[in-house]
Protein backbone atom coordinates (compact mmCIF):
# COMPACT_ATOMS: atom_id res chain seq x y z
CA UNK A 1 0.00 0.00 0.00
CA UNK A 2 1.53 3.39 -1.01
CA UNK A 3 0.56 6.04 1.54
CA UNK A 4 -0.02 8.78 -0.74
CA UNK A 5 -2.72 6.77 -3.04
CA UNK A 6 -4.82 10.01 -2.95
CA UNK A 7 -2.66 12.34 -4.88
CA UNK A 8 -3.76 11.06 -7.88
CA UNK A 9 -7.14 8.62 -7.30
CA UNK A 10 -10.55 8.56 -8.17
CA UNK A 11 -12.72 9.25 -5.93
CA UNK A 12 -16.35 8.26 -5.84
CA UNK A 13 -18.62 10.19 -3.68
CA UNK A 14 -21.55 8.19 -1.91
CA UNK A 15 -24.50 10.32 -0.44
CA UNK A 16 -25.47 7.38 1.98
CA UNK A 17 -29.01 8.64 1.90
CA UNK A 18 -29.43 8.23 -1.67
CA UNK A 19 -27.86 5.65 -2.57
CA UNK A 20 -29.11 1.93 -2.07
CA UNK A 21 -31.50 1.14 0.73
CA UNK A 22 -31.37 -2.17 2.20
CA UNK A 23 -34.42 -1.84 3.94
CA UNK A 24 -38.35 -0.37 2.78
CA UNK A 25 -37.97 3.13 4.53
CA UNK A 26 -36.98 4.60 1.52
CA UNK A 27 -33.69 5.90 2.61
CA UNK A 28 -30.32 4.60 1.34
CA UNK A 29 -28.48 2.60 4.10
CA UNK A 30 -24.66 1.45 5.00
CA UNK A 31 -25.88 -2.05 4.25
CA UNK A 32 -27.11 -0.77 1.08
CA UNK A 33 -23.56 0.39 0.10
CA UNK A 34 -22.25 -2.86 1.10
CA UNK A 35 -24.48 -4.46 -1.08
CA UNK A 36 -23.40 -2.61 -4.04
CA UNK A 37 -19.62 -2.92 -3.74
CA UNK A 38 -19.47 -4.85 -6.93
CA UNK A 39 -21.02 -2.18 -8.69
CA UNK A 40 -18.42 0.40 -6.93
CA UNK A 41 -16.12 -2.60 -7.67
CA UNK A 42 -16.53 -2.42 -11.76
CA UNK A 43 -16.41 1.04 -11.43
CA UNK A 44 -12.41 1.24 -11.17
CA UNK A 45 -12.59 4.07 -8.51
CA UNK A 46 -9.77 3.91 -5.84
CA UNK A 47 -11.94 5.35 -2.86
CA UNK A 48 -15.48 5.99 -1.77
CA UNK A 49 -15.82 9.36 0.23
CA UNK A 50 -19.43 8.70 2.06
CA UNK A 51 -21.43 12.34 3.44
CA UNK A 52 -22.71 11.76 7.02
CA UNK A 53 -24.11 8.86 7.95
CA UNK A 54 -23.85 9.98 11.99
CA UNK A 55 -27.49 10.40 13.99
CA UNK A 56 -28.93 13.29 12.76
CA UNK A 57 -32.54 15.09 12.42
CA UNK A 58 -31.24 15.85 8.72
CA UNK A 59 -31.62 19.63 8.88
CA UNK A 60 -29.11 19.92 6.49
CA UNK A 61 -28.94 16.67 5.06
CA UNK A 62 -26.81 15.02 7.71
CA UNK A 63 -24.22 17.85 7.92
CA UNK A 64 -26.18 18.30 11.43
CA UNK A 65 -24.61 15.96 13.53
CA UNK A 66 -25.76 14.77 17.15
CA UNK A 67 -23.40 12.03 17.46
CA UNK A 68 -19.57 12.23 15.36
CA UNK A 69 -19.28 8.44 16.98
CA UNK A 70 -22.03 6.85 15.71
CA UNK A 71 -24.30 5.48 13.17
CA UNK A 72 -27.63 6.99 12.53
CA UNK A 73 -29.89 3.80 13.53
CA UNK A 74 -31.93 4.34 9.95
CA UNK A 75 -28.57 3.75 8.39
CA UNK A 76 -27.59 0.84 10.36
CA UNK A 77 -25.02 0.21 13.01
CA UNK A 78 -21.03 0.35 13.73
CA UNK A 79 -21.02 -3.07 13.05
CA UNK A 80 -22.86 -2.64 9.85
CA UNK A 81 -20.10 0.34 9.06
CA UNK A 82 -17.09 -2.18 10.10
CA UNK A 83 -18.87 -4.60 7.34
CA UNK A 84 -19.09 -1.93 4.99
CA UNK A 85 -15.52 -0.99 5.39
CA UNK A 86 -14.37 -4.60 5.01
CA UNK A 87 -16.50 -5.15 1.98
CA UNK A 88 -14.83 -2.24 0.01
CA UNK A 89 -11.15 -2.81 1.24
CA UNK A 90 -11.03 -6.35 0.16
CA UNK A 91 -12.80 -4.85 -3.23
CA UNK A 92 -9.37 -2.83 -2.74
CA UNK A 93 -11.30 0.70 -2.41
CA UNK A 94 -10.08 2.96 0.64
CA UNK A 95 -12.71 5.10 2.48
CA UNK A 96 -12.68 8.50 3.18
CA UNK A 97 -15.44 9.70 6.15
CA UNK A 98 -16.99 13.46 5.92
CA UNK A 99 -16.02 15.38 9.23
CA UNK A 100 -18.03 18.21 10.49
CA UNK A 101 -16.64 20.11 13.06
CA UNK A 102 -17.52 23.92 12.11
CA UNK A 103 -20.98 22.64 13.62
CA UNK A 104 -22.51 20.18 15.67
CA UNK A 105 -26.70 19.80 15.60
CA UNK A 106 -28.89 21.41 17.99
CA UNK A 107 -29.33 17.85 19.16
CA UNK A 108 -26.11 17.30 19.83
CA UNK A 109 -25.08 16.51 24.34
CA UNK A 110 -23.21 19.53 24.05
CA UNK A 111 -25.91 21.77 22.69
CA UNK A 112 -28.90 20.49 25.08
CA UNK A 113 -26.89 20.59 27.90
CA UNK A 114 -25.46 24.24 27.06
CA UNK A 115 -29.02 25.53 26.66
CA UNK A 116 -30.18 24.57 30.32
CA UNK A 117 -27.10 25.62 31.50
CA UNK A 118 -26.58 29.28 32.53
CA UNK A 119 -24.94 32.46 30.64
CA UNK A 120 -21.08 32.43 31.24
CA UNK A 121 -21.22 28.54 31.81
CA UNK A 122 -18.09 26.09 30.54
CA UNK A 123 -20.79 24.19 28.88
CA UNK A 124 -22.05 27.27 26.90
CA UNK A 125 -18.41 28.77 26.35
CA UNK A 126 -18.13 25.03 23.79
CA UNK A 127 -20.19 27.15 21.87
CA UNK A 128 -20.46 31.23 20.64
CA UNK A 129 -23.09 32.36 22.92
CA UNK A 130 -23.26 36.02 23.18
CA UNK A 131 -25.68 38.53 24.78
CA UNK A 132 -28.22 40.50 22.15
CA UNK A 133 -28.20 44.20 21.56
CA UNK A 134 -30.58 46.84 21.42
CA UNK A 135 -33.46 47.07 24.56
CA UNK A 136 -33.54 43.53 26.36
CA UNK A 137 -30.69 42.27 24.22
CA UNK A 138 -33.89 41.83 21.80
CA UNK A 139 -31.47 41.88 18.48
CA UNK A 140 -28.98 39.66 17.40
CA UNK A 141 -25.64 40.69 18.66
CA UNK A 142 -24.65 41.80 14.79
CA UNK A 143 -25.95 41.53 11.70
CA UNK A 144 -24.49 38.38 10.29
CA UNK A 145 -26.24 36.53 7.84
CA UNK A 146 -26.01 32.43 7.71
CA UNK A 147 -24.70 31.16 4.07
CA UNK A 148 -28.56 29.66 4.07
CA UNK A 149 -29.97 33.04 4.23
CA UNK A 150 -31.60 35.06 7.56
CA UNK A 151 -29.47 36.01 10.28
CA UNK A 152 -26.59 34.12 12.01
CA UNK A 153 -27.95 34.51 14.89
CA UNK A 154 -30.30 32.25 17.19
CA UNK A 155 -31.98 33.00 20.08
CA UNK A 156 -31.98 30.38 23.26
CA UNK A 157 -34.67 30.15 25.42
CA UNK A 158 -33.03 32.21 28.32
CA UNK A 159 -32.65 35.27 25.83
CA UNK A 160 -28.74 34.91 25.12
CA UNK A 161 -27.90 34.49 21.38
CA UNK A 162 -25.56 31.34 19.66
CA UNK A 163 -24.24 31.94 16.43
CA UNK A 164 -24.85 29.64 13.68
CA UNK A 165 -23.06 30.43 10.25
CA UNK A 166 -25.64 27.80 8.55
CA UNK A 167 -29.04 26.56 9.80
CA UNK A 168 -30.49 27.59 13.56
CA UNK A 169 -30.51 23.74 14.13
CA UNK A 170 -26.02 23.93 13.30
CA UNK A 171 -25.07 26.04 16.33
CA UNK A 172 -21.47 26.60 15.69
CA UNK A 173 -18.61 25.30 17.41
CA UNK A 174 -15.93 27.46 19.57
CA UNK A 175 -12.69 26.28 19.02
CA UNK A 176 -11.00 28.21 21.54
CA UNK A 177 -12.47 25.92 23.96
CA UNK A 178 -9.85 22.87 24.62
CA UNK A 179 -12.48 20.56 25.06
CA UNK A 180 -13.60 20.74 21.58
CA UNK A 181 -10.41 20.04 20.40
CA UNK A 182 -9.93 16.94 22.41
CA UNK A 183 -13.27 15.99 21.29
CA UNK A 184 -12.67 15.43 17.80
CA UNK A 185 -8.88 13.66 17.96
CA UNK A 186 -11.04 11.63 19.88
CA UNK A 187 -13.62 11.34 16.89
CA UNK A 188 -10.48 11.10 14.35
CA UNK A 189 -9.01 8.32 16.36
CA UNK A 190 -12.11 6.52 16.65
CA UNK A 191 -12.77 6.19 13.04
CA UNK A 192 -9.16 5.59 12.11
CA UNK A 193 -9.24 2.89 14.49
CA UNK A 194 -12.01 1.14 13.10
CA UNK A 195 -10.04 1.20 9.40
CA UNK A 196 -10.91 4.36 7.80
CA UNK A 197 -8.22 5.52 5.13
CA UNK A 198 -9.27 9.34 5.23
CA UNK A 199 -11.14 12.83 5.95
CA UNK A 200 -13.18 14.64 3.93
CA UNK A 201 -13.17 17.70 6.47
CA UNK A 202 -16.12 20.14 6.14
CA UNK A 203 -15.84 23.89 6.34
CA UNK A 204 -12.19 23.69 7.03
CA UNK A 205 -12.14 27.01 6.50
CA UNK A 206 -14.60 27.81 9.36
CA UNK A 207 -13.37 26.55 12.43
CA UNK A 208 -11.16 29.57 14.58
CA UNK A 209 -13.25 33.09 14.45
CA UNK A 210 -11.91 36.06 15.48
CA UNK A 211 -15.38 37.10 17.81
CA UNK A 212 -13.48 40.06 19.87
CA UNK A 213 -16.15 42.87 20.59
CA UNK A 214 -17.03 44.52 18.91
CA UNK A 215 -18.34 42.12 16.06
CA UNK A 216 -17.54 43.47 13.07
CA UNK A 217 -20.83 44.92 11.13
CA UNK A 218 -21.25 43.03 7.92
CA UNK A 219 -20.28 45.84 5.65
CA UNK A 220 -17.22 46.30 7.09
CA UNK A 221 -15.96 42.61 6.21
CA UNK A 222 -13.61 42.10 4.25
CA UNK A 223 -14.10 40.41 0.63
CA UNK A 224 -13.27 36.69 0.74
CA UNK A 225 -11.51 36.47 -2.90
CA UNK A 226 -8.85 38.87 -1.17
CA UNK A 227 -8.64 37.75 1.76
CA UNK A 228 -5.39 38.13 3.68
CA UNK A 229 -6.56 36.09 6.93
CA UNK A 230 -8.16 38.96 8.01
CA UNK A 231 -11.85 37.58 7.84
CA UNK A 232 -12.88 37.04 11.64
CA UNK A 233 -14.85 34.64 10.24
CA UNK A 234 -12.82 32.33 7.62
CA UNK A 235 -10.18 31.11 6.61
CA UNK A 236 -7.84 32.86 9.44
CA UNK A 237 -4.77 31.42 9.82
CA UNK A 238 -5.14 30.20 13.16
CA UNK A 239 -6.92 27.29 12.01
CA UNK A 240 -3.51 25.50 10.49
CA UNK A 241 -2.67 25.03 14.27
CA UNK A 242 -5.51 22.69 14.56
CA UNK A 243 -4.80 20.84 11.08
CA UNK A 244 -1.03 20.74 12.58
CA UNK A 245 -2.59 18.82 15.56
CA UNK A 246 -4.55 17.00 13.47
CA UNK A 247 -1.51 15.65 10.88
CA UNK A 248 0.43 14.06 14.23
CA UNK A 249 -3.02 11.92 14.74
CA UNK A 250 -2.75 10.90 10.84
CA UNK A 251 0.47 10.43 11.29
CA UNK A 252 0.01 7.93 14.01
CA UNK A 253 -1.44 5.26 11.48
CA UNK A 254 0.08 2.84 9.59
CA UNK A 255 -0.18 3.74 6.38
CA UNK A 256 -1.22 7.06 7.26
CA UNK A 257 -4.91 8.37 7.27
CA UNK A 258 -5.17 11.24 4.64
CA UNK A 259 -7.64 14.51 5.31
CA UNK A 260 -8.89 16.64 2.22
CA UNK A 261 -10.43 20.25 2.92
CA UNK A 262 -13.42 21.63 1.97
CA UNK A 263 -11.95 25.20 2.04
CA UNK A 264 -13.95 27.68 0.18
CA UNK A 265 -11.17 30.12 0.17
CA UNK A 266 -9.83 32.84 -2.43
CA UNK A 267 -7.32 30.41 -4.70
CA UNK A 268 -4.27 32.04 -3.64
CA UNK A 269 -4.95 30.37 -0.15
CA UNK A 270 -5.78 27.19 -0.72
CA UNK A 271 -2.27 25.77 -0.54
CA UNK A 272 -2.20 26.99 3.20
CA UNK A 273 -4.28 23.59 4.00
CA UNK A 274 -1.92 21.57 2.53
CA UNK A 275 1.17 20.22 3.76
CA UNK A 276 3.56 18.17 5.94
CA UNK A 277 2.30 20.16 8.96
CA UNK A 278 -1.73 20.26 7.77
CA UNK A 279 -4.02 18.09 5.71
CA UNK A 280 -3.28 16.76 2.64
CA UNK A 281 -5.77 18.07 -0.15
CA UNK A 282 -7.88 20.63 -0.53
CA UNK A 283 -11.08 20.73 -3.18
CA UNK A 284 -10.43 22.69 -6.10
CA UNK A 285 -13.66 24.09 -6.71
CA UNK A 286 -13.27 26.29 -9.71
CA UNK A 287 -14.64 23.98 -12.88
CA UNK A 288 -17.60 24.22 -11.09
CA UNK A 289 -18.08 27.54 -11.86
CA UNK A 290 -16.46 27.49 -14.86
CA UNK A 291 -18.23 28.23 -18.20
CA UNK A 292 -18.36 25.89 -20.81
CA UNK A 293 -15.21 27.76 -22.67
CA UNK A 294 -11.50 26.92 -23.40
CA UNK A 295 -9.90 29.44 -21.80
CA UNK A 296 -12.06 29.37 -19.35
CA UNK A 297 -11.14 26.10 -18.44
CA UNK A 298 -7.82 26.42 -19.43
CA UNK A 299 -6.86 29.50 -16.83
CA UNK A 300 -8.67 27.29 -13.84
CA UNK A 301 -6.68 24.50 -14.63
CA UNK A 302 -3.32 26.16 -14.88
CA UNK A 303 -4.15 28.15 -11.79
CA UNK A 304 -4.28 25.06 -10.21
CA UNK A 305 -1.59 22.72 -11.49
CA UNK A 306 0.33 25.99 -10.58
CA UNK A 307 -0.54 26.29 -7.43
CA UNK A 308 -0.17 22.82 -6.43
CA UNK A 309 3.35 22.51 -7.78
CA UNK A 310 3.98 25.52 -5.88
CA UNK A 311 2.73 23.93 -2.85
CA UNK A 312 4.18 20.27 -3.42
CA UNK A 313 0.57 19.17 -3.32
CA UNK A 314 -1.26 17.12 -5.75
CA UNK A 315 -4.22 18.72 -7.57
CA UNK A 316 -7.55 17.96 -7.11
CA UNK A 317 -10.76 18.24 -9.78
CA UNK A 318 -14.38 17.99 -9.09
CA UNK A 319 -17.41 18.88 -11.36
CA UNK A 320 -20.09 17.91 -9.43
CA UNK A 321 -20.88 17.15 -5.76
CA UNK A 322 -23.87 17.03 -3.46
CA UNK A 323 -23.92 20.92 -3.11
CA UNK A 324 -24.45 21.97 -7.15
CA UNK A 325 -25.84 21.20 -10.10
CA UNK A 326 -24.93 18.19 -11.69
CA UNK A 327 -22.58 19.17 -14.59
CA UNK A 328 -24.98 17.43 -17.52
CA UNK A 329 -27.34 19.86 -16.58
CA UNK A 330 -25.05 22.88 -15.84
CA UNK A 331 -23.75 22.02 -19.66
CA UNK A 332 -26.92 22.07 -21.06
CA UNK A 333 -28.63 25.10 -19.94
CA UNK A 334 -28.11 27.79 -22.44
CA UNK A 335 -25.78 30.08 -20.32
CA UNK A 336 -23.26 27.13 -20.11
CA UNK A 337 -21.02 29.31 -22.29
CA UNK A 338 -21.23 32.40 -20.25
CA UNK A 339 -22.53 31.86 -16.35
CA UNK A 340 -23.34 28.52 -15.46
CA UNK A 341 -24.01 28.58 -12.23
CA UNK A 342 -26.33 31.49 -12.36
CA UNK A 343 -28.06 30.05 -15.27
CA UNK A 344 -28.92 26.95 -13.51
CA UNK A 345 -29.91 28.37 -10.17
CA UNK A 346 -32.72 30.53 -12.61
CA UNK A 347 -33.41 26.86 -14.30
CA UNK A 348 -34.42 25.24 -10.98
CA UNK A 349 -36.38 28.31 -9.39
CA UNK A 350 -38.43 27.76 -12.80
CA UNK A 351 -38.83 24.07 -11.79
CA UNK A 352 -36.69 23.03 -14.42
CA UNK A 353 -38.45 24.92 -17.83
CA UNK A 354 -36.46 28.12 -18.12
CA UNK A 355 -34.18 28.76 -19.94
CA UNK A 356 -34.78 24.88 -21.74
CA UNK A 357 -32.83 22.35 -20.62
CA UNK A 358 -30.82 20.24 -23.72
CA UNK A 359 -30.20 17.50 -22.23
CA UNK A 360 -28.24 15.37 -24.97
CA UNK A 361 -26.00 18.12 -25.11
CA UNK A 362 -25.43 18.67 -21.24
CA UNK A 363 -24.27 15.37 -21.74
CA UNK A 364 -22.05 14.93 -24.57
CA UNK A 365 -20.44 18.45 -22.80
CA UNK A 366 -20.40 16.60 -19.37
CA UNK A 367 -18.50 13.40 -20.55
CA UNK A 368 -16.45 15.67 -23.03
CA UNK A 369 -15.26 17.33 -19.34
CA UNK A 370 -15.07 14.34 -17.37
CA UNK A 371 -12.83 12.89 -19.17
CA UNK A 372 -11.06 16.00 -19.59
CA UNK A 373 -10.52 15.87 -15.81
CA UNK A 374 -9.30 12.53 -15.74
CA UNK A 375 -6.60 12.92 -17.92
CA UNK A 376 -5.17 15.78 -15.60
CA UNK A 377 -2.86 14.95 -13.38
CA UNK A 378 -4.18 14.63 -9.45
CA UNK A 379 -7.00 13.27 -7.99
CA UNK A 380 -10.65 13.41 -8.66
CA UNK A 381 -13.77 13.19 -7.10
CA UNK A 382 -16.89 11.56 -8.53
CA UNK A 383 -20.20 12.04 -6.99
CA UNK A 384 -22.74 9.49 -7.49
CA UNK A 385 -24.85 9.37 -10.31
CA UNK A 386 -22.56 11.24 -12.65
CA UNK A 387 -21.19 7.92 -14.14
CA UNK A 388 -24.71 7.46 -15.61
CA UNK A 389 -25.56 11.03 -16.96
CA UNK A 390 -28.05 11.93 -14.52
CA UNK A 391 -29.19 15.61 -14.69
CA UNK A 392 -30.73 17.03 -12.12
CA UNK A 393 -34.28 17.25 -10.91
CA UNK A 394 -35.38 20.66 -11.36
CA UNK A 395 -39.19 20.02 -10.87
CA UNK A 396 -39.07 19.05 -7.34
CA UNK A 397 -42.22 20.00 -5.47
CA UNK A 398 -41.53 22.69 -3.35
CA UNK A 399 -43.42 21.30 -0.49
CA UNK A 400 -40.61 18.10 -0.84
CA UNK A 401 -37.96 20.08 -0.59
CA UNK A 402 -35.48 19.62 2.31
CA UNK A 403 -32.61 21.62 1.94
CA UNK A 404 -32.93 24.81 4.90
CA UNK A 405 -31.41 27.04 1.82
CA UNK A 406 -34.57 27.08 0.52
CA UNK A 407 -37.05 28.19 3.16
CA UNK A 408 -34.23 30.36 4.73
CA UNK A 409 -33.46 32.23 1.60
CA UNK A 410 -37.31 32.78 1.27
CA UNK A 411 -37.82 30.69 -1.44
CA UNK A 412 -35.05 32.79 -3.65
CA UNK A 413 -32.71 29.70 -4.28
CA UNK A 414 -34.47 26.27 -4.35
CA UNK A 415 -31.39 24.52 -3.02
CA UNK A 416 -29.59 21.32 -3.50
CA UNK A 417 -32.37 18.30 -3.19
CA UNK A 418 -32.32 17.83 -7.38
CA UNK A 419 -28.94 16.46 -7.12
CA UNK A 420 -29.69 14.24 -4.14
CA UNK A 421 -32.71 12.22 -5.76
CA UNK A 422 -31.70 8.72 -5.26
CA UNK A 423 -30.09 7.20 -7.88
CA UNK A 424 -32.00 4.55 -10.10
CA UNK A 425 -30.18 1.01 -10.42
CA UNK A 426 -32.96 -0.67 -12.18
CA UNK A 427 -35.66 0.75 -15.26
CA UNK A 428 -38.51 -0.12 -13.79
CA UNK A 429 -40.22 -1.03 -10.16
CA UNK A 430 -41.34 2.02 -7.44
CA UNK A 431 -38.14 3.19 -6.64
CA UNK A 432 -36.08 1.64 -9.83
CA UNK A 433 -34.17 -0.61 -7.58
CA UNK A 434 -32.93 2.11 -4.90
CA UNK A 435 -35.55 0.70 -2.09
CA UNK A 436 -38.57 -1.54 -1.14
CA UNK A 437 -40.51 1.80 -0.08
CA UNK A 438 -40.74 5.01 -1.44
CA UNK A 439 -37.69 6.88 -1.68
CA UNK A 440 -37.46 10.39 0.27
CA UNK A 441 -37.35 12.32 -2.15
CA UNK A 442 -39.45 11.36 -5.77
CA UNK A 443 -37.85 9.71 -8.81
CA UNK A 444 -39.11 10.95 -12.10
CA UNK A 445 -40.08 9.03 -14.85
CA UNK A 446 -36.81 9.71 -16.87
CA UNK A 447 -34.79 8.01 -14.45
CA UNK A 448 -35.56 4.70 -15.84
CA UNK A 449 -33.02 5.73 -18.95
CA UNK A 450 -30.38 6.75 -16.52
CA UNK A 451 -30.52 3.37 -14.74
CA UNK A 452 -27.48 1.61 -14.10
CA UNK A 453 -29.15 -1.61 -15.38
CA UNK A 454 -30.06 0.10 -18.68
CA UNK A 455 -26.86 1.71 -19.28
CA UNK A 456 -25.18 -1.65 -18.22
CA UNK A 457 -25.87 -3.04 -21.43
CA UNK A 458 -24.92 -0.34 -23.58
CA UNK A 459 -21.58 -0.16 -24.69
CA UNK A 460 -22.31 3.35 -25.79
CA UNK A 461 -23.51 4.16 -22.53
CA UNK A 462 -22.19 7.10 -19.64
CA UNK A 463 -21.63 4.05 -17.03
CA UNK A 464 -19.39 2.45 -19.69
CA UNK A 465 -17.33 5.57 -21.15
CA UNK A 466 -16.47 5.78 -17.47
CA UNK A 467 -15.71 2.08 -16.44
CA UNK A 468 -13.31 2.26 -19.80
CA UNK A 469 -11.79 5.69 -18.81
CA UNK A 470 -11.32 5.02 -15.16
CA UNK A 471 -9.67 1.18 -16.36
CA UNK A 472 -7.45 3.30 -18.91
CA UNK A 473 -6.12 6.31 -16.92
CA UNK A 474 -4.90 3.50 -13.89
CA UNK A 475 -2.45 3.00 -16.39
CA UNK A 476 -1.80 6.24 -17.67
CA UNK A 477 -1.01 8.62 -14.96
CA UNK A 478 1.72 10.17 -14.02
CA UNK A 479 2.49 13.22 -12.52
CA UNK A 480 3.71 15.24 -15.70
CA UNK A 481 1.14 18.17 -17.82
CA UNK A 482 2.02 20.44 -20.36
CA UNK A 483 -0.32 22.65 -23.07
CA UNK A 484 0.16 21.68 -26.54
CA UNK A 485 0.66 24.78 -28.71
CA UNK A 486 -1.49 24.90 -31.10
CA UNK A 487 -4.05 27.29 -32.88
CA UNK A 488 -7.34 25.30 -33.00
CA UNK A 489 -9.95 27.85 -32.21
CA UNK A 490 -12.00 26.60 -28.62
CA UNK A 491 -9.82 23.63 -28.51
CA UNK A 492 -7.41 22.66 -25.52
CA UNK A 493 -4.79 20.05 -26.33
CA UNK A 494 -2.22 18.80 -23.06
CA UNK A 495 0.23 16.34 -23.12
CA UNK A 496 1.05 14.09 -20.33
CA UNK A 497 4.93 13.52 -21.00
CA UNK A 498 4.21 10.05 -19.54
CA UNK A 499 3.29 9.55 -23.21
CA UNK A 500 -0.73 10.12 -23.40
CA UNK A 501 -2.50 13.35 -25.12
CA UNK A 502 -5.52 14.97 -24.38
CA UNK A 503 -7.81 17.14 -26.25
CA UNK A 504 -11.33 18.83 -26.00
CA UNK A 505 -13.27 20.89 -28.47
CA UNK A 506 -15.60 23.18 -26.36
CA UNK A 507 -16.38 24.94 -29.84
CA UNK A 508 -19.36 24.43 -32.11
CA UNK A 509 -17.39 23.76 -34.78
CA UNK A 510 -15.35 20.26 -35.20
CA UNK A 511 -11.53 20.94 -35.89
CA UNK A 512 -8.59 18.41 -37.17
CA UNK A 513 -7.67 15.96 -34.63
CA UNK A 514 -3.67 15.78 -34.19
CA UNK A 515 -1.98 12.87 -35.36
CA UNK A 516 -1.88 10.11 -33.34
CA UNK A 517 -3.64 6.59 -32.41
CA UNK A 518 -6.49 6.75 -30.66
CA UNK A 519 -7.29 5.58 -27.02
CA UNK A 520 -10.15 6.43 -26.30
CA UNK A 521 -12.91 9.31 -26.60
CA UNK A 522 -16.14 11.05 -24.84
CA UNK A 523 -18.38 10.68 -28.39
CA UNK A 524 -17.86 8.46 -31.59
CA UNK A 525 -15.11 10.23 -33.82
CA UNK A 526 -15.26 9.66 -37.80
CA UNK A 527 -12.11 10.04 -39.58
CA UNK A 528 -9.57 12.59 -38.36
CA UNK A 529 -12.31 15.64 -37.32
CA UNK A 530 -13.08 16.22 -33.79
CA UNK A 531 -16.57 16.98 -33.22
CA UNK A 532 -17.53 20.29 -30.80
CA UNK A 533 -18.30 18.96 -27.14
CA UNK A 534 -16.36 15.51 -27.53
CA UNK A 535 -12.62 15.06 -25.87
CA UNK A 536 -10.11 12.28 -27.35
CA UNK A 537 -7.45 10.40 -25.67
CA UNK A 538 -4.32 9.65 -27.89
CA UNK A 539 -0.90 8.67 -28.33
CA UNK A 540 1.35 11.84 -30.55
CA UNK A 541 4.12 10.37 -29.33
CA UNK A 542 4.98 14.18 -29.00
CA UNK A 543 7.01 15.64 -26.34
CA UNK A 544 5.76 19.02 -25.74
CA UNK A 545 8.32 21.51 -25.86
C1 LIG B 1 -20.60 21.90 3.21
C2 LIG B 1 -21.42 20.70 2.85
O1 LIG B 1 -20.92 20.17 1.65
C3 LIG B 1 -22.84 21.16 2.75
O2 LIG B 1 -23.67 20.16 2.22
C4 LIG B 1 -23.31 21.61 4.11
O3 LIG B 1 -24.61 22.16 3.99
C5 LIG B 1 -22.38 22.68 4.70
N1 LIG B 1 -21.01 22.35 4.52
C6 LIG B 1 -22.63 22.84 6.18
O4 LIG B 1 -22.17 21.72 6.88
Amino acid sequence: MTSDWWADAAVYQIYPRSFADSGDDGLGDLRGVTSRVPYLSSLGIDAVWLSPFYPSALADGGYDVDDYRDVDPRLGTLDDFDEMVTALHSAGIRVIVDLVPNHTSDRHAWFTEALAAPKGSPARDRYVFRDGTGPDGASPPSDWQSIFGGSAWAQAPDGQWYLHMFAPEQPDLNWDNPEVRADFLTTLRFWADRGVDGFRIDVAHGLTKDLSEPLTPTAELPDLADADGSHPLWDRDEVHDIYAEWRRVFDEYDPPRMAVAEACVAPSRRHRYVGVDGLHQAFNFDLLEAAWDAEEFRARIDRQVAETESAGASATWVLSNHDVVRHATRYGLPGAEDNPRETAAAWLLSDGTEPPLDRDLGLRRARAATLLTLALPGSVYLYQGEELGLHEVGDLPTELIHDPEFRRSGGTRKGRDGCRVPIPWTSDGPSFGFSRGTPHLPQPEWFADYSVAAEDADPHSTLEIYRRALALRSKLRGRGFAWHDETRPQALHFVRPEGWDCITNFGSRPVPLPEGTILFASAPIDGRLLPPDTTVWFLSGETPT
